[in-house]
């Protein structure tokens, strides 16, 4: 699209002052709806692929996976040679898509904070969310506990593109029900968890041995 808009430009700078007139229109009205934001593919998939780095130092626990992996991020990109704005862009990214340190505002943390969210619709996520529970080793009812709030506050705020919206279509409620229903789950006394090889082995009806 973009390089599209530049070849045409060139031809005839009318259709370039048609796009400066048009963008600055919708602009002035909010009307974003319009599409007159390019995503930045630098910004973009140095966001994707960094937005969880956090992880990989052990401060996420205090201070959040978000916060921490900006930091190391801008270290990375600023050692292989990004400009600042480059890497206070995808710092964004990294730093709002949990929703939570700050919201995200660039096109680019939209999309990465979407595809975030998105990951965790559907059924399989709880697949996911077993391995994750592996990997963090915490204990069922905590990771349940904090799993149901993220995505309550999720589905509270919307997603913030259209296309994220069509793609999860009900999903990422569906699978808020199924952790409700685990949580309901874990909390009931499960008298085949009590069980023990005792239980297996001994009659106990039988009259005591003599
Ligand atoms: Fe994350
Ligand atoms: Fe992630």
């Amino acid at each position: 699209m973009r390089y599209t808009l530049d070849r045409h430009a060139k031809e005839d700078p009318r259709v370039l002052a048609v796009y400066i007139d048009a963008k600055r229109r919708y602009a002035e009205m909010g009307r974003y709806q319009h599409n007159f934001q390019p995503v930045k593919y630098s910004v973009l998939i140095p966001g994707v692929l960094l937005h969880d780095i956090g992880f990989s130092a052990p401060e996420f626990k205090r201070e959040g996976h978000d916060v921490v992996g900006a930091r190391i991020a801008r270290e990375i990109l600023l050692n292989l040679g990004f400009d600042e704005p480059t890497c206070a862009a995808v710092c964004h990214c990294i730093r709002s898509h949990k929703g939570k340190a700050e919201l995200p505002e660039t096109i680019e943390a939209k999309i990465v904070y979407d595809a975030d969210v998105l990951e965790k619709a559907g059924t399989v996520a709880l697949i996911n969310d077993g391995k994750i529970l592996c990997e963090f080793g915490e204990t069922l009812e905590k990771f349940i506990r904090r799993d149901i709030e993220d995505r309550k506050r999720e589905i509270a705020r919307g997603f913030f593109t259209a296309k994220a919206r069509e793609m999860d279509g009900g999903r990422l409620e569906k699978l808020l029900a199924l952790l409700l229903e685990v949580q309901e789950e874990t909390g009931r006394t499960r008298p085949d968890f009590a069980a023990s090889e005792e239980d297996l082995w001994t009659d106990k009806s039988a009259p005591p041995s003599p």
